[in-house]
């Protein structure tokens, strides 16, 4: 004969489960899956971790780390994959206020996503994530964010430990994004970082006189082949290079191509103008948690030379000011660039202490020539190439490009150099809007 069902004060969880039918159990679990995990309990992380650590409120101590947005996804994808690697033991609860675990999507690629914990607070029994137990509490939410291990006072340094090979653990290849080109940009007041496809420029596609070449492998040098020596002897390395020229002359092609020729080994960060002008201090507080991490900061005056009507500009002393702190960091190196050297102020090129100025110049005629035939190559034509060259006097090297562009679009594959000559004198190869300016 079957047992008597339990009174209503005896039904706890347990033992309403163990007399559920071998179906309704099945749904319970399915149930729960679509919450987001196995069943939790409602408490809220403090009371869970009591009751799992044991204790009282006063004995509980908890270990943070210090983040930002990404930063924070990145550790909650650590947390998946020890929850992951423990999944028999781990014991997942409630974010608080009676509400179920949350998870959230990490874009790690173009195309790719992986779920990390968003708010939750999670159980690890001694002899999993370490020797001692520990609860690893996660909140996503941008006014609250946190990543902490909970554990008694006692076993603070333990957690703390802890804490600190999770944040090691973003500087290998664990972090999905290291070694990658990331775009920052701000949504919802907060930074944002996505992952872009990296650049595939090379050195040939830019002509640049040698000895600027030379100087920019010299910056280079200090952040790679150099670093462990010029650090060993005390001699400090390079933070900031500062690429200056008109528009067109290459700034942001040159800086494409060092990026990609660093990728792998260091994680770019590419700041749009938003970005630079209000997110700029959490940008460089992410970049600390990649490892080499390469900053840039691209059309620098968008942000710089804008002065209100008092002439102050907030934008300007902020970016000194953040500027000034972390081109002392180590392994970030900030390249950024500038369309009017002029439009940076005297003090902000001082202050913000860019060990490297450069300066892009126009084309003379001789790069011009190896610029139009870049272009014209694969086109076989019977040009005098010098002839055209001198012919495009004070054009920049987007403006050949853009020379060559409307020839093309007008004539197709076979045009004479008059007709390519003729696109250049008249000039309607030059856009009407937005001349030679910046959006
Ligand atoms: N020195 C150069 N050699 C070859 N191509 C160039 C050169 N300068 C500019 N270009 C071409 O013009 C395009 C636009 O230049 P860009 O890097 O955007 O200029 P900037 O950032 O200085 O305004 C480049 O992508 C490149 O194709
Ligand atoms: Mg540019």
């Amino acid at each position: 004969m079957a047992p008597p069902p339990p009174s209503r004060s005896e039904r706890t969880l347990d033992t309403i489960l163990s007399n559920a039918s071998e179906g309704a159990r099945e749904s319970l679990r399915l149930l729960a899956e679509i919450l987001g995990n196995e069943p939790s309990s409602a408490l809220s992380p403090t009371t869970f971790a009591i009751q799992h650590l044991g204790g009282g409120v006063l004995e509980l101590a908890s270990s943070r780390v210090a983040t930002q947005g990404t930063s924070l996804a990145l550790l909650g994808n650590l947390l998946r994959i020890e929850m992951e690697r423990h999944a028999g033991a781990v014991v997942i609860g409630s974010p608080g206020e009676g509400l179920p675990p949350t998870w959230s999507q990490l874009t790690v690629g173009p195309d790719e996503r992986v779920s990390v914990p968003g708010r939750l607070i999670v159980f690890f029994p001694a002899g999993t994530l370490a020797a001692i137990p520990l609860c690893v509490h996660i909140d996503d939410r941008h006014w609250t964010r946190e990543f902490a291990v909970l554990s008694t006072l006692a076993q603070k340094p333990a957690a703390e430990a802890v804490v600190r090979s999770f944040t090691a653990r973003l500087k290998t290849a664990e972090n999905p994004l290291r070694g990658r080109v990331l775009e920052a940009s701000c949504v919802e007041n907060s930074l944002h970082l996505g992952v872009t496809s990296t650049p595939a420029s090379r050195r040939e596609s830019l002509i640049l006189p040698a000895p600027l070449w030379a100087e920019i492998d010299i910056f280079l040098a200090s952040a790679t082949s150099r670093r462990d020596l010029m650090r060993r002897l005390g001699l400090g390395t390079n933070r900031g290079l500062l690429i200056a020229g008109p528009p067109g002359v290459g700034k942001t092609h040159l800086v494409r191509i060092i990026a990609a020729e660093l990728s792998g080994q260091f994680t770019t960060i590419l700041a749009d103008a938003h970005a630079m002008r209000h997110q700029i201090a959490e940008l460089y507080s992410e970049a600390e948690t990649f490892g080499p991490t390469l900053v840039v900061l691209d059309d620098i005056d968008l942000v710089l030379g804008h002065r209100d009507a008092n002439g102050d500009n907030g934008a300007l002393a902020d970016f000194l000011a953040t500027l000034d702190g972390v081109l002392e960091r180590k392994d970030i190196l900030t390249i950024a660039t500038t369309n009017d050297p002029k439009s940076l102020d005297p003090a902000a090129q001082r202050a913000s202490r860019f060990d490297v100025v450069i300066t892009l110049p126009l084309p003379d005629e001789d790069s011009r020539e190896r610029i139009l035939k870049g272009y014209l190559a694969p086109l076989d034509l019977p040009f005098d190439f010098p002839a055209v060259a001198r012919a495009l006097e004070g054009a920049t090297g987007s403006d050949v490009l853009e020379v060559v562009r409307r020839t093309v679009l007008e004539h197709g594959e076979t045009f004479t150099q008059a007709q390519l000559l003729d696109v250049a004198a008249t000039g309607r190869w030059q856009a009407t809007v937005n001349r030679r300016r910046y959006l």
